[in-house]
């Protein structure tokens, strides 16, 4: 039940066609004070047309306007503010979340269309970074979102499995490699050549070109080449999957940039024969200067392709494939041009679904406000962040509860839904400071805080012993209000988070509803037996609904006790 809708179908009926109704739910407003009742309609807009004056536009309307939803709807100034019939409301808002239980809040917006998602895509060869890991939640939590709202998601990690670097990489192993130390250790073994490589090559200038050199053989499938560049894929895969297990993160596609190697052809024969290469400084690029921007690289003087190359084939691929409805790139916002770029190449090429293509950009981790940085010597090592978060989860947990029977299975719980919180809790183009002992607390802005929260309501609804059947008669006192409205609010929530694509919207409404439970459960004796017991454990289980909900649209478990 949505009482927004309601109110908006009846002002518009009054209306008698001055506005389509869509226009009046986009204008209607909650009010910031109880007083102003909990809905309100401005009239501004509609003086011109009507040829009367706000106020009086607004007192006709209140008089008319009737629901048994509504308590009374009065004219206030050029307002009409609408007061909820709390009592038939919140019976409804808890019935309906009963009944739906998970379900609550999902909307079909997308009619079971395909939104492919480009997120997490970290290099080969190289350490997951924090930019890495911000894509991976961000990507995870937007694909559960777009689920929510009735499309079908399709999570791609697009690796950087190919370029130049391959045949750094190769020089690098063949001269100063050892089988046995990469197997031991390969992130760290194999970062540690491609720096080798560089430090010599400053000397050795011979080393690129044998680097060159390896990679065109690459490119050309030999076949010494290729099982190295495998057998560092897979190696890479082993760690970066650690960190996906324990993030439990999953894709439908793992082709990366290798994948569309043999595809590249293509796309340069649809832009040639649309007349759109031109030749700069030996290199073939697509000319973008009607829109101000330097132009796009496809192929360099040697013959070599590009970032770009990959990324266009990949979109006619996935499109071809999936004929998706959108497609979303979650990376950071230092790529911005190139994506700008390679949408505005389709556009070129005449495809209408490149407008359909959006670049989510985000900002970076710091610490102590410097960029967390995974290069050369000081790297930070994701999978160990992750279980530091773990273990300091687990001594948390330890000093609350000493005796909860599955204490690891909740620390992990409550470890990585704290790194994955603190990420999401801020608008996605924010910085993030990082800090693990912040991102833990118990109170405060933190995932354990809303962790905790529902494990408190699941324990008292433990303790009632209620069962399944509750049958709420709708309260009406001034604690259960504000819960139950923002139990009401969560569908709209949802549905913000799809249109601005912030799981941020998520997390926050996740904070406020766990705020205003615990006031509600500090105020409200809940387990005395009256004949509104019933009623006050429906808000309960209703709020566990939503908070578990909630966390599991931004990726996070919810422990049944902590
Ligand atoms: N591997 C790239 C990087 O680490 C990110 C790839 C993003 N996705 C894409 N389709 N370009 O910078």
């Amino acid at each position: 039940m949505e009482v927004l809708e309601a109110y908006a179908k009846e002002i518009t009926k009054k209306l008698d066609g001055a506005l389509p109704y869509e226009t009046v739910c986009k204008l209607i407003e909650k009010p910031k004070f109880q007083e102003q009742g909990d809905l309100a309609f401005p009239c501004f807009s509609l003086a011109k047309s009507l040829r009367k004056a706000p106020t009086v536009i607004a007192e006709d309307l209140a008089s008319k306007i009737q629901s048994e939803l509504f308590e009374h709807v009065d004219a206030n100034g050029p307002y009409v503010n609408c007061f909820l019939n709390k009592k038939t409301v919140s019976k409804n808002v808890l019935e309906t979340i009963l009944t739906e239980c998970d379900h609550y809040g999902s909307l079909d917006i997308g009619k079971g269309e395909k939104i492919t998602l480009d997120l997490s895509s970290p290099n080969i060869a190289k350490p997951f970074s924090m930019g890495h890991l911000r894509s991976t939640v961000i990507g995870n939590s937007l694909a559960n979102i777009v689920e929510k709202c009735g499309y079908q998601p399709v999570r791609i990690n697009h690796l950087g499995d190919w370029g130049t670097q391959f045949g750094k990489l190769i020089v690098a192993y063949m001269r100063w490699g050892s089988d046995a130390i990469v197997k031991q250790n390969p992130i760290k073994e194999l970062l540690s050549l491609y720096v080798k490589f560089h430090d010599e090559a400053e000397s050795k200038p011979e080393l690129e070109d044998e680097a060159r050199l390896w990679f065109k053989k690459l490119e050309d499938g030999d076949e010494e080449a290729t099982l190295l560049w495998k057998w560092f894929r897979d190696e890479s895969l082993k760690e970066f999957s650690k960190i996906y297990e324990l993030l439990d993160i999953h894709f439908d596609s793992y082709n990366g940039e290798a994948f569309y190697n043999d595809k590249m052809d293509n796309t340069i024969k649809l832009l040639s024969e649309q007349n759109l290469l031109s030749t700069s400084e030996g290199a073939e690029v697509v000319g973008l200067e009607e829109y101000n921007l330097p132009p796009c690289l496809i192929k360099k003087s040697d013959g070599a392709t590009l970032y770009a190359t990959r990324d266009l084939t990949a979109a006619l691929y996935r499109q071809n494939n999936y004929r998706f409805k959108k497609a979303l790139y979650v990376v950071g916002h230092e790529q911005s041009l190139h994506f700008k770029q390679i949408f505005l190449v389709l556009e070129k090429l005449g495809y209408e679904w490149a407008k359909e293509m959006v670049h989510i950009p985000f900002g970076f981790i710091l610490k102590d406000g410097k960029k967390m940085s995974t290069r050369k010597g000081k790297i930070v090592l994701l999978e160990e962040v992750i279980r530091d978060a773990i273990d300091l989860a687990h001594k948390n947990i330890e000093e609350k509860n000493p005796t909860l029977a599955n204490k690891d299975e909740v620390a992990k719980m409550v470890g990585v839904g704290s790194i994955i919180f603190h990420d999401l809790k801020n608008d996605r183009l924010n910085n993030v400071e990082f800090s693990l002992e912040e991102m833990l607390k118990f109170e405060g802005t933190t995932g354990p805080y809303v962790q905790y929260t529902h494990a408190r309501a699941c324990s008292i609804l433990r303790k009632s012993g209620s069962g399944e059947t509750l049958n709420p008669i709708g309260l009406t006192d001034a604690h259960s209000w504000s819960v139950i409205k923002l139990l009401m609010e969560f569908p709209t929530i949802i549905e913000r988070s799809l249109s601005s694509y912030e799981p941020s919207q998520i997390a926050k409404y996740l904070l406020e509803l766990s705020q205003e439970f615990n006031k509600y459960y500090s105020h409200v004796k809940i387990l005395i037996e009256d004949e509104e017991m019933n009623t006050r454990l429906a808000v309960v289980k209703a709020v566990t609904t939503v908070l578990k909900e909630g966390l599991r649209l931004l990726g996070i478990k919810a422990p049944e006790e902590m």
